[in-house]
């Protein structure tokens, strides 16, 4: 980024002119001076660009990257931060109360379970996790301190209405009796696989700390060549440093109906697309998680579509393919189709008249959340309570993973969530881990 391109950020970002927006509930405490968090922030460029404003109401006392670049721009918001190149030594900065991540997503499990048994609160973007594992060992590492911090994953279009409104209208019976449940996301990136090597990286570069606990590949530049905020998608494809559309776009999608049906981890999952590439996850796939019933509602199958599979329109007047990343709710009265921000709701069938559903009063609808990031922030200070903590993602996360556990299989697999075990299938449970090179441990 020109000089001249970073002066426009600067001046143009709330954190400039001083705008910065409080969620409704935030306690005026939490703002006194003394009351402010010692947050660091760990890929301090990029997508971290969007947690600037949040974060510049608390002091950021220490920020980290691999690319000494990318940390002298970021040390341009945050002069007064120490800077670190390896996430492992800026978690040992004094007096830390909470990290954001922002990094790879091969590193997020790390980063935030190291963060977590050093007693920090953790907003982590997403995926939380690139493999089962990780969501398990996370997750585990949450529930033994739940009563001390607050987590967050980068969900943050959950503080669309529309989230509330849609889990209010299904749990209400909008659609009869829940059968289920599908969600979908069209983007497409497909690549033969790892890049060859082009030689040495560029020495503002840390490299082996980039490839972290993966196993190595050789540098090449593409896999930094992206836009800020939007370079992901030049590696997040790769089985080493990410888990594909599952992570990307299925995370925030895949919100939209997890939000609404109470689900936990899956029982069995099976899936089919293209054909499996050892470097690659897949462009196109379908995968499907069995859930059990809970206490109001039915045992049901949760479906995600991705790279051009599509679940069937429910009526040839409704075509899917004009909605790139949606929701379907499939009930004994009809459908409610979803986007992040809007619903249409389809009565099917004569007996369909809506007499079964009625809709909440004003004073029964769920509270809007506010700020997503700012929700993250003021839990830490107050009632540790945010939207998409570590429990809530993580399970999301893991039965995401599982229907690409399943793809890889190439056949059913059947899970005990209790054990977090497959137990059909020795080699299957084998693919709920990743390699790590030596030295490279989830709990350090
Ligand atoms: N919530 C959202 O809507 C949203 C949008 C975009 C990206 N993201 C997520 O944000 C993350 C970053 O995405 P991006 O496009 O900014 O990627 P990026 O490749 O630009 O990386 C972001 C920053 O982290 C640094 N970095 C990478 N690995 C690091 C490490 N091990 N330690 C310290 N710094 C490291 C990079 O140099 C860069 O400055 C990804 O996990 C992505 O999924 C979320």
């Amino acid at each position: 980024m020109s000089s001249i391109n970073r002066r426009n950020f600067l001046k143009s970002s709330a954190l400039g002119t001083g705008l910065l927006i409080l969620p409704s509930g935030f306690h005026a405490s939490a703002q006194a001076p003394s009351n402010k968090l010692n947050i660091a922030l760990i890929g301090s460029d990029g997508r971290a660009r969007a947690h600037y404003d949040s974060i510049g109401t608390e002091n950021v006392v220490a920020i980290c990257d691999v690319d000494e670049e990318h940390l002298a721009f970021a040390g341009e918001v945050f002069p007064k931060a120490k800077r670190y190149v390896d996430w492992r030594e800026c978690l040992e900065h004094p007096d830390l109360d909470a990290v954001v991540i922002v990094t790879t997503d091969q590193t997020h499990a790390f980063i935030a379970n190291w963060a977590m048994l050093r007693g920090l609160h953790v907003y982590c973007e997403k995926p939380l996790a690139i493999s089962v594992e990780e969501a398990q060992v996370v997750r585990k590492t949450y529930m033994k301190r739940k009563n001390k911090l607050a987590t967050q994953v980068g969900m943050q279009r959950h503080a669309h209405p529309n989230f509330n409104r849609l889990r209010e209208i299904i749990k209400d019976g909008v659609v009869g009796e829940l059968q289920e449940v599908s969600a979908w996301g069209n983007r497409q990136i497909p690549k033969p696989g790892y890049l060859p090597d082009a030689g040495k990286p560029p020495k503002h570069l840390h490299y082996d700390l980039w490839l972290g606990p993966s196993p190595y590949h050789p540098y090449n530049p593409e896999y930094f060549s992206g836009r800020p905020g939007a370079n992901c998608l030049q590696w997040n494809m790769y089985w080493d440093f990410g888990c594909g559309q599952i992570g990307d776009m299925g995370s925030h999608t895949m919100d939209i109906a997890w939000n609404c049906i109470d689900a936990t981890v899956p029982t069995a999952a099976t899936a089919t697309g293209e054909d499996y590439n050892p470097d690659v996850t897949p462009v196109r796939m379908t995968a499907t998680m069995e859930h059990p019933a809970n206490d109001w509602r039915g045992a049901v199958n949760v479906k995600w579509y991705q790279g051009g599979d599509m679940p069937k329109s429910p009526d040839s007047m409704i075509d899917l393919n004009k909605i790139g990343h949606g929701a379907m709710f499939k009930g004994s009265k009809g459908y409610v189709i979803a986007d992040f921000t809007k619903r249409i709701i389809i009565p099917i069938g004569n007996e369909a008249d809506m007499t079964y559903y009625q809709p909440r009063k004003e004073d029964e609808l769920i509270p809007a959340m506010g700020h997503f990031q700012k929700q993250w922030i003021n839990a830490c200070k107050t009632d540790l309570k945010t939207s998409c903590d570590f429990k809530y993602s993580a399970d999301m996360i893991e039965h995401m993973l599982l229907g690409l556990a399943a793809y890889r299989h190439g056949g059913r697999i059947e899970y005990d969530p209790n054990k977090g075990r497959v137990t059909n299938s020795t080699k299957a449970n084998d693919l709920l881990k990743r390699p790590y090179r030596d030295g490279w441990s989830l709990k350090g």
